[in-house]
């Protein structure tokens, strides 16, 4: 059974009430803070509710319906406070929008990778559902962004993530302060590769296992900003601003796609 909280209670780690979601359906998640007021720039008006830890909120107008725009921070732990949060309050709907390091040849610095499924290589979702429990996406949301993708000739993949806890060992980057990799870690990601999955990133895997645990629907789409299988760098900020929005029109086109066929 879920719970129930009075309409002015505030959520003590995303500062956010019932009160102040009143209406929303749908929330946009991005991992960094100061990627919110620039995707609701790309989106339409919007007005900031609050700022606390990593969670930054933002509600912007499409439709004429109030869409959130919150940040979980980085990895599965944040995430998934902030997650179960905007759950208690009501919100059923999740877009994770983020970036991304592709390891498949066929991958490009600048495509979107579509997750519908993730590897659970994060320690967050274990307490939630034991490794045997997929990490999926809501069919229904992956459909439609499918579709947008399609219609709107975005570069595309859609498949597997491999979501990690770790930046470094778990992405095997031996470009770290120890250049140490443990043992388990050595040669994954060809092994990943071979197995079919598309990418690295770091909080997928949780988003879609409490959205499953918890009956709540979720999707994750991601800028690709590390082609891996060329080398371990990620490419800088100020060269990925132009694709970021090119992926927040698309964005933009999938959410009112979903508005209007009540996805
Ligand atoms: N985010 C990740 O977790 N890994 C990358 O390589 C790029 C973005």
């Amino acid at each position: 059974m879920s719970i129930i909280v009075a309409d002015d209670t505030i959520m003590y780690h995303i500062g956010l009430s019932r009160a102040m979601l009143s209406g929303v359906r749908y929330a946009i998640l991005p991992g960094d803070p100061g990627r919110v007021e620039k995707i609701c720039q790309a989106l339409g008006k919007y007005v900031v509710l609050n700022f606390n830890r990593e969670y930054k909120s933002a509600l912007v107008t499409i439709n004429a319906e109030p869409v959130l725009v919150c940040s979980t921070g980085m990895g599965g732990p944040s995430v998934a406070i902030c997650l179960e949060e905007l759950a208690t309050l009501g919100v059923e709907k999740f877009i994770r929008v983020g970036t991304t390091g592709a390891i498949q040849e066929k991958i490009s610095i600048g495509d979107i990778v579509i997750n519908t499924g993730a590897i659970r290589l994060d320690g967050t979702s274990t307490h939630y559902a034991p490794l045997e429990y997929p990490a999926i996406a809501d069919v229904y949301l992956a459909q439609a962004f499918i579709k947008i993708a399609k219609e709107e000739k975005v570069n595309f993949h859609v498949g597997l993530s491999v979501s990690s806890d770790t930046f470094w060992p778990g992405q095997e980057r031996y470009n770290s302060y120890t250049g140490y990799v443990l043992n388990k870690f050595r040669g994954s990601l060809k092994e990943w590769q071979a197995l079919g999955a598309l990418n690295y990133e770091m909080e997928t895997a949780t988003l879609f296992t409490l959205g499953q645990v918890f009956g709540l629907q979720a999707i994750s789409i991601c800028l690709v900003v590390a082609k891996r299988t060329d080398s371990e760098a990620v490419l800088e900020k100020n060269l990925w601003s132009k694709l970021e929005n090119q992926m927040y029109q698309y964005l933009k086109t999938s959410i009112c796609y979903c508005q209007k066929n009540n996805i």
